[in-house]
């Protein structure tokens, strides 16, 4: 599904990502953890193609295709989503209005059928019940006057309606309480299936008391150091980061 081949990238010609490799099959689950400043998020806006970002070597093949000839939208509509660590707000736009321009760009790019905005809002209602968003939230504007937590459903919730092939969900768990927590990994296994795959990052063990990863991985210093399984994420819980800073490579990193 990806495979991500020695990727270094720069922003503002500071060199970031420093030879990432990352495989991930279709309908795993990989979880990247990581210090603050690690590459975490760059990594994800490669991936989605966020233009500050310089690929300066490397491939990202997504589906045989090398992601980083592609335009950001020509990537979402192959089915990469991106939930931001921060998500924009926009006035003037409701909710409403938003999910239902993107859910018809998407669909006429993947030549499927165009919903009205009857059987969108249908869909709309269902999804917002699944992530328990109260239906003002349906014409609101977009994020605007949002709580940490209710963005983040919301991007999840877009998520949902997007079905995209492969979904980076960076720090979609922080912050939330946790029942905000609960339902926003409700969310991300309601739409795991055997070929979407997803990629979470996160700095807390405790997502994934909901959510089963296949494979666990380090980044330090813009690279993956370690990779593990869910153990792995515990030891982490217990020990930091420390005993993986030395360049040493943990020793279930056979995968
Ligand atoms: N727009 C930017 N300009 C300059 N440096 C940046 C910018 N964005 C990120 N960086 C730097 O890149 C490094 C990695 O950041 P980031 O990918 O956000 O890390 P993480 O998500 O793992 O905490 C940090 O040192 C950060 O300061
Ligand atoms: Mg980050």
């Amino acid at each position: 599904m990806l495979e991500i081949i020695n990727l270094h990238a720069s922003i503002e010609d500071k060199p970031i990502l420093r030879g990432m490799n990352l495989t991930i099959r279709p309908g795993e689950i990989h979880v990247v953890m990581g210090p603050n400043g690690a590459g975490k998020s760059t990594l994800a806006n490669v991936l989605a193609g966020h233009p500050s970002y310089e690929v300066t070597e490397g491939e990202i093949l997504f589906q045989g295709k090398n992601l980083v000839e592609l335009e950001p939208e020509e990537r979402a509509h192959l089915g990469v989503f991106l939930s931001f660590q921060y998500p924009i707000e926009i006035t003037g736009i409701s909710n409403f209005q938003f999910l239902y321009s993107s859910t018809c760009a998407m669909n006429k790019a993947r030549g499927l059928a165009i919903p009205t905005e009857e059987e969108f809002s249908k869909k709309l209602d269902e999804a917002m019940a699944l992530m328990d968003m109260k239906s003002e939230f349906k014409y609101r504007n977009l994020n605007e006057g949002f709580s940490g937590g209710e963005k983040k459903r919301n991007e999840i919730l877009q998520m949902l309606l997007l079905e995209p092939r492969f979904a980076i969900l960076d720090e979609t768990d922080s912050g939330l309480d946790i029942d905000a927590m609960r339902i926003v990994a409700k969310g991300i296994n309601s739409i795991a299936s055997p070929e979407r795959s997803l990629l979470l990052i996160t700095h807390y063990q405790r997502l994934l008391d909901y959510i089963r990863p296949d494979f666990v991985h380090v980044a330090i210093d813009g690279k993956i150091v370690a990779t593990g399984g869910p153990e792995l994420a515990l030891r982490l819980e217990k020990e930091g980061y420390d005993f993986l800073s030395q360049g040493q490579v943990y020793e279930d990193s056979l995968v």
